[in-house]
């Protein structure tokens, strides 16, 4: 079985943010075979195409880019802030969608889940999202989506407790696994 390498990183910056329990969750309940690496995205500068040019680009920038482009798959876990995505999430997307069409995004896969403490549990924000992705020419995972409502029901001390939605969210990586190999052969 393939080995295959994931990066994820979480659209809130929160400390006890549930998205980023969540993608710690995630690290956990990755299947065999599967490495998920946390980013970090809070350091990251406002997109500025100035400093989007060859020697002027961030070092923590280029590592980011570099770390999405040497990845296997993407996994994406936000809050959805005002029925869309949050500024400092859409900010490191941008970041990594640069040069247009031959950045690390394009041709991605990329999975994405999201957390919130409502009854939709962020979906608006997923659809957002996966227009932003075509717009990249990524590869959004096709799934009917992996959302963990009423989040402070469901996880405790920042790990992700229940157990139905740790099932699901484990069946969620294991079929982007699947998908994964099946594209790649
Ligand atoms: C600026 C802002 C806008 C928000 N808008 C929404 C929203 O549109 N839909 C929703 O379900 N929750 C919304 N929330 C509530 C978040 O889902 C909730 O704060 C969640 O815990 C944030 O994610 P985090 O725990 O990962 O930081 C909003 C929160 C903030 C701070």
């Amino acid at each position: 079985m393939r080995e295959l390498k994931l990066v994820g990183f979480a659209g809130s910056l929160r400390e006890k943010s549930y998205n980023r329990a969540l993608l710690r969750t995630m690290v956990e309940l990755a299947p065999l075979g599967v490495t998920l690496d946390v980013l970090t995205i809070g350091d990251l500068p406002h997109y500025d195409g100035d400093l989007d040019q060859d020697g002027e680009r961030p070092a923590n920038v280029d590592a980011f880019k570099a770390a999405i482009a040497a990845s296997d798959g993407v996994v994406l876990v936000t809050p959805e802030y005002n029925h869309s995505l949050p500024g400092v999430f859409k900010n490191a997307i941008d970041w990594a969608s640069r040069p247009g069409y031959r950045a690390p995004f394009t041709d991605k896969p990329v999975a994405f889940a999201t957390a919130s403490a409502g009854p939709i549990g962020g979906m608006r924000a997923q659809m957002h999202l996966e227009n932003v992705l075509l717009g990249l020419k990524a590869r959004p995972f096709p799934h009917p989506g992996c959302a963990v409502t009423f989040a402070p029901s469901k996880f405790d001390e920042g790990v992700l407790t229940d157990e139905d939605t740790r099932d699901f969210v484990a069946g969620y990586l294991a079929e982007f696994a699947d998908w994964l190999r099946e594209r790649r052969g």
